[in-house]
């Protein structure tokens, strides 16, 4: 089976360059060129959502050399690559706080939401600038500002609120060996199978990819019921 919605929280570009003896900065390029490989791969094998870690509000606390150079690695990707995904039919969204990202960044942000926002076939989310915490919290303060009653709140109307009106994760992947979550989309993660590996993710390829799934399709989903007719058996 193939899961509807895949997060990845990419780590390990550091480490990767540190090993080749490379600056930081290759290793983010690395980073990115495997994404561009990695991203259609995925969305050929059929998986309809795809959500990427990139850049959570804590890593505003690297390095200005750091910070710039990955802004400028997404303005520049973001330029090369909407085009390749919309012609495939894929939306692409981003998920996270607008400040403090330059202007520049916004431009871009709005500029492809815009573009791609009738497509159809798949969906790109970009977490950048983004805290699982934070968007509970931007939620709730749109929640109150709209004054929703207390009886009307429920699972399905809280998700509406959130940056993006995406469905649940199904199969979370962390490379770079660490085994946390940090701060990565804690509403939509309730019921998703994870899949941590040691792999740095400019080294995460397409046969590290099929392992993940491999992986996933051996777990037993319940969603915290009882899978009956296994217990029967
Ligand atoms: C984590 O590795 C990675 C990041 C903070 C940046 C992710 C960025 C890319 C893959 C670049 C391209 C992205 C787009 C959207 C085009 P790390 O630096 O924390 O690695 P470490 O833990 O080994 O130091």
């Amino acid at each position: 089976m193939i899961p509807n919605h895949v997060g990845i929280i990419v780590d390990g570009n550091g480490r990767w360059a540190t090993k080749q003896r490379k600056s930081r900065s290759e290793g983010h390029a690395a980073g990115a060129k495997n994404l561009d490989v990695l991203c259609e791969y995925i969305f050929n094998k059929g998986v309809k959502v795809l959500s990427l870690y990139v850049f959570s509000t804590e890593n505003f606390k690297r390095s200005d050399e750091e910070v710039n150079y990955l802004m400028d690695l997404f303005v520049k990707k973001f330029k090369q690559d909407f085009k390749k995904f919309s012609k495939k039919g894929i939306k692409i969204v981003f998920s996270g706080r607008r400040e403090p990202l330059r202007k520049e960044i916004l431009d871009i942000i709005d500029d492809i939401t815009l573009k791609t926002q009738d497509n159809d076939k798949g969906i790109l989310n970009f977490c950048l600038n983004y805290g699982g915490h934070a968007e509970i919290i931007d939620a709730c303060k749109k929640i109150i500002k709209d004054n929703i009653a207390v009886e009307q709140l429920d699972d399905m109307m809280f998700a509406k609120y959130l940056y993006n009106d995406l469905p649940n994760l199904d199969l979370l992947i962390r490379t770079g060996g660490e085994l946390r979550i940090s701060n990565f989309m804690l509403w939509q993660v309730a019921y998703a199978e994870f899949y941590f590996t040691d792999t740095l993710f400019p080294d995460f390829k397409k046969e590290e990819f099929d392992k993940a799934l491999e992986s996933f399709n051996k777990r037993e989903r319940r969603f915290g019921g009882i899978n009956y007719e296994k217990k029967n058996n």
